[in-house]
């Protein structure tokens, strides 16, 4: 059911899913979930480049670290800003608040999905098949929660921060459930080390311990792959 693309690089991923991107605004598309990561990078550079207008769209991140706040360079709203915002602005834009408490901003996020049904769900995927954070063992049924990050994805995070130990030890997550509900979903991954990833999704059981396997069962997922991701297919 997952149709599949295979390209030269992740260059060359960014502009097929840009392609597409155009293509729903052209049937409608109003709301993006976005992602962060190095993997959309080239696919936000084609937007900003472009001459696409969404200035009328809605953007609803995925998901950000607890407890450091927007203006931190590595939160994921600062991310986004330098990435994609400050260039292409959109009508509204979200991103779960870091620095909020638990017992209000799970609430206050699923509200915003429920307002803001997603039309394109852009994705990346860990080496540990996780999809947003949410993590192997993650319930299917899952909407926004609060997550403790694996050490696998601390270790792959920690480039982005001075050391390991600054990394933060927990996010808030869009869940499996609220990912599953947007309209039509495009997961990117690129290099080798996202191969067994990549593999177990689209041949696998499906299973929560392989997070991003549930996209088998949605009726419209593209996986953009270059060849060394695509290794194991
Ligand atoms: C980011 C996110 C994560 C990443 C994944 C891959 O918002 O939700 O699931 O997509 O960790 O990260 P990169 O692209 O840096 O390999």
């Amino acid at each position: 059911n997952i149709k599949i693309e295979i390209v030269k690089n992740k260059d060359k991923g960014g502009e097929a899913a840009y392609n597409h991107i155009k293509k729903e605004i052209e049937k409608g598309a109003d709301v993006f979930g976005l992602a962060t990561g190095s993997t959309p990078e080239p696919l936000y550079k084609e937007i900003r480049k472009s001459d696409l207008d969404f200035s009328d769209k809605v953007a609803v991140n995925l998901d950000e670290y607890i407890g450091i706040g927007r203006d931190h360079p590595q939160s994921y709203a600062f991310f986004m800003k330098e990435q994609l915002f400050a260039e292409k602005p959109f009508k509204e834009t979200h991103i779960p608040d870091g620095l909020a408490p638990e017992e209000t901003e799970v609430d206050r996020y699923n509200t915003i999905l429920d307002e803001n049904p997603v039309d394109v769900q852009i994705l990346g995927i860990g080496t540990n098949a996780h999809i947003g954070f949410n993590e192997p063992g993650t319930s299917f049924e899952t909407k926004t929660h609060k997550v403790m990050l694996t050490d696998d994805t601390i270790e792959a995070n920690k480039r982005y921060f001075d050391s390991k130990d600054e990394v933060p030890k927990h996010a808030y997550s869009m869940g499996i459930a609220s990912i599953m509900a947007a309209k039509k979903i495009i997961l990117m991954a690129y290099g080798e080390n996202k191969a067994e990833a990549i593999s177990k999704t689209v041949n696998g059981p499906v299973t929560e311990e392989v997070p991003a396997s549930i996209l088998q069962n949605h009726p419209d997922v593209t996986l953009i792959v270059d060849e060394a991701a695509a290794s194991l297919l």
